[in-house]
């Protein structure tokens, strides 16, 4: 039988969770604060019951998991009502703003063995994927540094910072990548245009492995980049989201020592290679991933305390910023 499905937020990005799980899965429940959403939304899911009360979606013992799609501060107390009613859940990235309240989730999901997935996006894209497989096959070496740049003269925030706003993705990603704690997360950046809220923000990030990472986030730049970037020791490979046909390209491109040189380094630089990726929709995939693990497949709980991981850097990076 196909899960059934609540969804709860249906703003920009919700309908587009609905869209994927309406295909995918039984959506039997739309949520949303606003009357005018829920007017806008009930014609076009016409199986789906919508309602303005959460509680209404937890009392319905046949229904299997909620996905949240509200404003970020909303999410913690949103989620830990649907897993404290036995939900499984699926919440937009970060599920909470402070670590102890994201450990919080973790011990109900843990406790109650259900699924809690934050929706980082990123992960599920093949380019974030290839230089996942990249780097577990040992193709680029030892990893050496990270960095992420994530700039436009784009959309000026008023309410979220640069680090909330663009840098959860990257730092997701980074995580993921590495897969390690960092040891050190610091972050320094700027209000230019509006008083608390920084518009570009650099952040260092280094690992007990020796491994350090480095994110620009910004929407006050002349370029507009989304990319990430991996130095390995022996070759080189590069995520770009804003290419539209070499998403990665690796680098066959790394300093060497010559015997009879008295260890001077060289540099080689061999070919560069584009791998064909796939086009798949990093949501579909994410609402795919989240189906599987409610239908039992899989480490449920990795994906929780890997987006723990994620909310312990981000607090620390908000304080350093704050500091
Ligand atoms: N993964 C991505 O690439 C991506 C992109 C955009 C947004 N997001 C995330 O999606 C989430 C929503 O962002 P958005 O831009 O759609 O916001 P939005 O403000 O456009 O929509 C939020 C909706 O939630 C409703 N809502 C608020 N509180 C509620 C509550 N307690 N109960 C029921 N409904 C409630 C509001 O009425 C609104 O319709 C955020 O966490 C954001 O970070 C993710």
């Amino acid at each position: 039988m196909r899960p059934r499905i609540g969804l709860v937020g249906l703003g920009y990005w919700g309908p587009n969770l609905a869209r994927n799980f309406d295909e995918l899965a039984d959506l039997t429940w739309l949520c949303d604060a606003s009357e005018a959403k829920q007017a806008e939304f009930a014609p076009r899911y016409p199986g789906a019951r919508m309602t303005g009360d959460l509680d209404e979606l937890l009392a319905d013992d046949s229904l299997d998991a909620v996905v949240i799609a509200t404003p970020v501060p909303t999410h913690h107390a949103l989620a830990r009502r649907a897993l404290g009613a036995g939900k499984h859940v699926l919440v937009e990235k970060p599920p909470a703003m402070r670590a102890a309240e994201m450990d919080e989730l973790v011990a109900i999901a843990a406790a109650r063995d259900l699924v809690l997935m934050p929706g980082h996006l990123l992960l599920y894209h093949p380019g974030v994927q290839k230089l996942k497989e990249l780097i577990d096959a040992g193709e680029l070496g030892e990893v050496l540094c990270v960095y992420g740049n994530r700039l436009n003269l784009g959309i000026v925030r008023t309410n979220e910072n640069a680090l909330w706003s663009l840098g959860v993705h990257d730092l997701s990603v980074i995580l993921h990548l590495l897969d390690e704690e960092p040891t050190e997360a610091v972050a320094y950046g700027r209000d230019f245009l509006t008083d608390g809220v920084e518009d570009v923000v650099f952040c260092h990030l280094s690992f007990p492995s020796g491994k350090i990472a480095h994110m620009h986030l910004s929407w006050l730049d002349p370029h507009k980049m989304r990319r990430m970037t991996v130095v390995g020791r022996d070759k080189m490979a590069v995520f770009d989201d804003m290419e539209l046909e070499r998403k990665v390209t690796i680098y066959d491109k790394a300093p060497w020592k010559r015997a009879e040189t008295y260890g001077e380094w060289q540099t080689r630089s061999g070919d560069i290679h584009i791998p064909k990726i796939s086009t798949s929709e990093p949501l579909r995939l994410e609402c795919e991933h989240f189906l599987e693990l409610v239908s039992g497949a899989g480490d449920r709980l990795k994906v929780a305390r890997d987006g723990a991981m994620v909310v312990r850097a981000l607090e620390r990076l908000t304080d350093s910023l704050r500091g």
